[in-house]
């Protein structure tokens, strides 16, 4: 198979596996992707609901959208691609670090190690304060005119989400785990949107190995591609791993 860990050739404390997932792999768990045909962006200006400026314009219509994503995610489950991924870091412990651009916990849910899971884009179970910076766990609608606990501020408690125009978190770190890899795979993402778009490439400058799982291809960027269903591609790829590392 050639994708686990060459011994020796990494730093036992860096992960050999780095997981970037996006959208795609909560598809079947009945979370909308953007892109796809019927996804958020044929609904939604991205401009008016996923920018900092379009909060300021217009914080009710920022609010009501992610208040019905939070709906819809409280009513979603993990499904097996994420349970997948969970059984990876639970038999590897260390070895595998999923970077996901979905603001969703399933991963989590499923059983993922919360340490070695990293929301570039922000989690949507959690809220700021744009007054303070404090944050905190939210699983309620969330109002123009919420209270944050910590100052007292009114008005300025938001989605904790990554907008466009503001930096995606933990970036160092996900830079030096890509670095790093020996085996770096892409998992439902269209890879349209940077920095996350750019892993790939390096990871190949640092001689990882490449591969994609998607419903379809997104580049030839990748050594290899496999297309298919989340829930089919990733538990298959899985136990390829586990057999080909046991
Ligand atoms: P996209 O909607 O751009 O892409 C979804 C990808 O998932 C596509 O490549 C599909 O082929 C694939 N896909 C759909 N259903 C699938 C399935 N059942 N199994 C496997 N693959 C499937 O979503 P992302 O690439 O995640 O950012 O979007 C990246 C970022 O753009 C998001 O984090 C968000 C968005 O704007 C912000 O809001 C900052």
């Amino acid at each position: 198979m050639g994708e686990t860990a060459e011994p020796g050739r990494k730093r036992a404390e860096t992960p050999s596996i780095v997981i970037l997932t996006g959208a795609g792999i909560s598809a079947e768990s009945g979370l909308g992707t953007f892109r796809d045909k019927d996804g958020l962006w044929s609904r939604y200006d991205l401009e008016e609901v996923a920018t900092p400026q379009g909060f300021a314009r217009n914080p009710k219509l920022v609010q009501e959208f992610y208040n019905a994503r939070r709906k819809n995610l409280l009513d979603a489950k993990p499904n097996a691609a994420h349970e997948a991924l969970a059984k990876l870091q639970r038999e590897r412990p260390g070895h595998a670090l999923i970077v996901t651009q979905n603001i969703d916990d399933l991963h989590e849910r499923a059983g993922a190690d919360p340490q070695d899971v990293i929301h570039m884009h922000g989690e949507l179970l959690k809220a700021h304060c744009n007054a303070c910076g404090a944050r905190r766990d939210w699983r309620e609608d969330l109002s123009i005119e919420a209270r944050c606990d910590a100052c007292g501020a009114v008005g300025a408690m938001r989605p904790s989400v990554v907008w466009f125009g503001e930096y995606p978190l933990e970036m160092a770190r996900i830079e030096e785990a890509v670095e790093n890899a020996s085996l770096f795979v892409s998992i439902g993402t269209s890879g349209q949107v940077y920095p996350a778009a750019g892993y790939v490439e390096i990871a190949q400058i640092h001689g990882a190995r490449t591969l994609e799982l998607n419903l379809e291809r997104s580049s030839s960027s990748f050594d290899e591609a496999r297309t298919g269903k989340a829930t089919d591609i990733v538990p298959a790829w899985v136990e390829e791993i586990l057999a080909a590392s046991a």
